[in-house]
């Protein structure tokens, strides 16, 4: 099938490994399925993976141009619906098994994934699902060659401690979208810090989890006030941003 799409949405499409991994997560859907809905549906591409498996698909998208190719996309598909909304406006109502939302990037910080699942989850029904099911987070100590918040796409930069866990999100949850925390990171040598990585690994399902993808949560670089450190220094800092509102919300400070 030949794809109509935006030149952003090509771009999705051309990442293979991105659509393979919703590929198998929606795979697991087998027999006959009620209703899912696909939120930020962009060309169609995952609502014509839906509708295969799912007797209803309704599919919202906010950018006009997308929708039209939405539209288009899945016009000989009697089960898919697509609509030109944005999710925190639409009145859902009906209850979904299964709702898709590739409203991802790192942290989930400069896209609507919180809000706009806090908003929609409400019309799950009580053993529904959702794709992806949630992301885990972590960080490290960085010297980065770059000192504004950017992501890693051929950007330079010198690890200074292992990374680690500092977050985990289950979709299905209520997520505050404001988030802080107090981090201890160790380095692992000698040197100048001056900023912080974020890698985003998404979990598509219980058995599937995938890390950074050309157009899937890329690492974020993050500066912070240059210092000088020691093998084996413990470095508190405390990060803060808001989930949905955008990477200028993202504050650190050392303490
Ligand atoms: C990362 S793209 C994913 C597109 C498609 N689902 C795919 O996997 O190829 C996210 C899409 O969500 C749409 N979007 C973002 N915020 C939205 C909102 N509040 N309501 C509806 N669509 C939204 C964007 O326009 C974009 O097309």
């Amino acid at each position: 099938m030949k794809f109509k799409t935006t030149p952003y949405h090509f771009d999705l499409l051309k990442d293979n490994d991105r659509l393979s991994v919703f590929f198998q997560a929606i795979d697991d859907y087998e027999g006959n399925m009620d209703l899912a809905y696909d939120l930020g549906c962009g060309s169609g591409v995952l609502s014509y993976f839906l509708s295969k498996y799912f007797n209803e698909v309704i599919s919202l998208e906010i950018d006009e141009k997308a929708y039209e190719c939405a539209r288009e996309n899945l016009s000989s598909f009697d089960n898919t619906e697509v609509i030109n909304s944005d999710v925190l406006e639409y009145d859902f109502t009906k209850k979904a098994d299964l709702i898709v939302c590739e409203m991802l990037d790192t942290a989930l910080i400069d896209e609507e994934e919180i809000p706009v699942l806090n908003h929609a989850k409400k019309f799950l029904k009580e053993n529904g699902k959702i794709i992806p099911q949630g992301i885990i987070n972590t960080v490290e100590l960085v010297n980065l060659e770059r000192h504004y918040i950017h992501w890693d796409e051929g950007a330079n930069y010198e690890e200074y401690s292992k990374p680690v866990v500092y977050s985990e999100f289950n979709f299905l949850n209520d997520i505050k979208p404001e988030f802080d925390i107090d981090l201890t990171l160790k380095t692992d040598k000698s040197g100048t810090v001056n900023g912080l990585m974020i890698t985003t690994y998404t979990k598509l399902t219980d058995n599937l989890i995938v890390g950074p993808l050309p157009m899937l949560n890329p690492p974020l670089l993050i500066p912070l006030e240059e210092k000088s450190v020691k093998v084996n220094d413990l470095i508190n800092i405390k990060l803060k941003y808001i989930m949905g509102n955008g990477i200028e919300t993202i504050k650190t400070e050392y303490y």
